[in-house]
């Protein structure tokens, strides 16, 4: 199987509990590599070029306003079919559908507070890093 790389987020309502220790556990548990990672404050302007294809959905201005209530730690994980595991380790997107044992079944606090942001697709995946990163700074 492919190496792979995937965006991640750890969202405010994770970092705000100071859950971003045990979040990255279980990313290297089941053998992904933590090969970048920053904290930062998002500006309105980057949460909505980030999710900008969900700019029509009724739940877009709050999300904005969600991942601006506090800091983030965007990072890079790579591993084997990293994409889809990580999506495996993150669980459904709204908590009460998250299978036991995930990121959001034990996390999240509701659908938009979930904790966690994944990439969908190796392709997404290839234009979220690039979002944030610079080649340079992702150390394989
Ligand atoms: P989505 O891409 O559907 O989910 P995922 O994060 O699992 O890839 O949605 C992006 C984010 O939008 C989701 O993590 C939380 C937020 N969201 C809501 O706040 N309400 C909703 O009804 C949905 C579907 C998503």
């Amino acid at each position: 199987m492919a190496i792979e790389r995937t965006l991640s987020i750890i969202k405010p309502d994770a970092t705000r509990r100071n859950l971003t220790g045990a979040i990255n556990a279980r990313f290297e548990e089941r053998g992904l590599r933590l090969v970048a990672q920053r904290r930062v404050q998002l500006t309105r302007a980057q949460a909505e070029g980030f999710y900008a294809v969900h700019k029509e959905r009724s739940f877009f201005n709050s999300l904005v306003a969600f991942m601006t209530s506090g800091p983030v730690v965007v990072q890079v994980l790579e591993g084997e079919n990293a994409v889809a595991l990580n999506r495996e380790i993150m669980g459904a997107t709204n908590p009460a559908n998250a299978e036991a044992g995930t990121i959001r079944k034990d996390f999240a606090e509701s659908i938009e507070a979930n904790s966690v942001h994944g990439s969908d697709s190796p392709e997404n995946a290839a234009k979220e890093i690039a979002y944030f990163f610079a080649e340079v700074d992702i150390v394989g």
